[in-house]
């Protein structure tokens, strides 16, 4: 560190709510790092200081001293809600800073919002990176995992403070220079969409052992303790075995059973499915989650059908344990899925966006650290380092094989549930999806019919190249719109 660094601090961070005083904490902890710290309302800020007196914080109480007690490169994370509130701190500290300096954004900005900023912030030779920083105020305070995007430049400075406060999987660190500008936090997006088709998984997988299988929450947790054991060892599965041990202490009743069934969203779901959308791929495990939380929250709409005829019939179990094995697998199976289409559409979103994204390394990180790490995420690992063009992770052998193995029971419980009446949407649509992938011929040969019929959009044929318009309003005779190039 050069003499004018002398007494400074290597990295910043603004912001210091309960995620940015984790964060700093983290930092601070570290060997090597002298953290500097900003909160607007100071009150924060002397909180932070006088809590953790062991942290030796630089902290400054405007944004001017903050600044002045950055090292060069100067490189500081905010951490405040994203949106106007993150604009107003990167315009404050791009006004101060110097080309060459780092601004963070460690927030869940929206991904073209931090192309949009990062390009705004480079014209001035500063270095904006938009990271992903996933597992919640534990992860930031005990090992994030971390999603940076931004310019290489930025990363040489960045990546080891980064490395330094990330959780740890295998013996390396849940961080890695994922792309350039948004691809940070358009990963942390695609994180947080399979994190909802997980949750929707899960508590779905629960639905159907409560109401089918009339287990307590209580049995639940336990049966969900055994799975953690297995195949499906993960931080989700671990949590809900113990939300559903929880007794509410005002009722006696099992907490899971007092909570309102509607279900809240920040918009990184929604985001997700947008975006997917957009890049024309299916992610339907991921947009069912979402629905379902929608829906969960339409209290007029439900209580206008109260009543209606369900005509569903009783899922008849005659052996307890294959019927929960059988959901099981069952779940296993769609999360595979829900993953697949994740991957899948980052693939897209770096083809569209010129990403060089290398799935391995993201499945790498995400095995600790973050709310979807999973023991599962190794072999996602070993399917792209074995197969770095892998175009669908359903097809690498390990996953091929895990849904062969389920697919008979995948079946019997989206089966048994519809007879029941029992909704499954994730677990039903990730079975269609897989169908469909499988399937010899698709519907959509009708579908392209159709659109010829009504909007003559034209067809190809399966026989020859070119693209036709069968004349339906006269003689229905086919002709060539578009001589074929061949
Ligand atoms: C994480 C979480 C986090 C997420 C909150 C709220 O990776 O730590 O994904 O970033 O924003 O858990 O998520 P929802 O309100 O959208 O469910």
């Amino acid at each position: 560190m050069t003499s004018s660094n002398a007494g400074k601090a290597n990295i910043g961070v603004v912001g210091l709510a309960v995620m940015g005083s984790n964060l700093a904490r983290n930092l601070a902890s570290r060997e090597g790092n002298t953290v500097a710290v900003y909160n607007r309302s100071v009150e924060r800020t002397q909180l932070l200081t006088s809590e953790h007196p062991e942290a030796g914080f630089i902290a400054s109480e405007t944004i001017d001293d903050f600044v002045a007690s950055l090292a060069k490169p100067r490189t500081a994370i905010i951490m405040v809600q994203a949106g106007k509130g993150t604009d107003a701190v990167i315009a404050q500290l791009a006004e101060r800073f110097e080309p060459g300096d780092i601004i963070v954004d460690g927030g869940n900005a929206l991904f073209t919002d931090t192309i949009r900023r990062e390009a705004e912030v480079r014209a001035k030779g500063i270095n904006f990176v938009g990271a992903g920083i996933s597992g919640g105020e534990e992860g930031a305070l005990k090992g994030p995992s971390i999603m940076p995007g931004g310019s290489e430049e930025a990363y040489k400075t960045l990546g080891p403070i980064l490395s330094s406060i990330a959780a740890v999987a295998e013996g390396e660190p849940c961080v890695t220079h994922v792309g350039t500008d948004g691809a940070g936090h358009f990963v942390k997006m695609i994180h947080n969409g399979i994190e909802y088709a997980d949750m929707q998984l899960i508590a779905e997988a629960y639905d159907i052992l409560r109401q089918a299988g009339a287990y307590s929450p209580a049995e639940i947790a336990a049966i969900f303790g055994e799975w953690n054991k297995g195949t499906l060892e993960s931080f989700l599965i671990e949590i809900t075995a113990e939300v559903l041990k929880q007794v509410d202490a005002k009722t006696g009743k099992p907490l899971v059973d007092v909570i309102l069934d509607q279900a809240g969203s920040k918009g990184t779901g929604v985001w997700t499915v947008q975006t997917a959308l957009n890049l024309g791929t299916p992610v339907s495990g991921i947009a069912e989650a979402v629905f379902a939380r929608s829906l969960s929250s339409q209290a007029s709409q439900r209580a206008a059908v109260d009543g209606l005829p369900a005509d569903a019939t009783a899922w008849t179990i005659e052996d307890k344990v294959a019927f929960v094995e059988d959901v099981r697998r069952a779940l296993y199976a769609s999360k595979l899925v829900a993953y697949a289409q994740g991957f899948d559409a980052i693939r897209a979103g770096a083809k569209e966006y010129g990403w060089n994204i290398n799935l391995g390394a993201v499945s790498k990180i995400w095995r600790g650290g973050c709310i979807i790490r999973a023991q599962f995420l190794n072999r996602i690992t070993e399917a792209y380092e074995a197969d770095p063009g892998l175009v669908l992770l359903l097809s690498a052998p390990y996953f091929a094989d895990a849904i062969a193995q389920a697919q008979e029971a995948w079946r019997r419980v989206v089966i048994a549930a519809t007879q029941a009446g029992i909704p499954a949407p994730a677990f039903g649509s990730s079975l269609s999806y897989y169908d469909a992938l499988r399937a010899e011929r698709l519907p959509a040969a009708l579908v392209q019919g159709q659109r010829d019929f009504f909007g003559a959009h034209t067809y190809k044929r399966v026989d020859k190249p070119g693209i036709f318009h069968t004349l339906w309003s006269g003689d229905r005779s086919e002709i060539e719109t578009e001589p074929s190039s061949h």
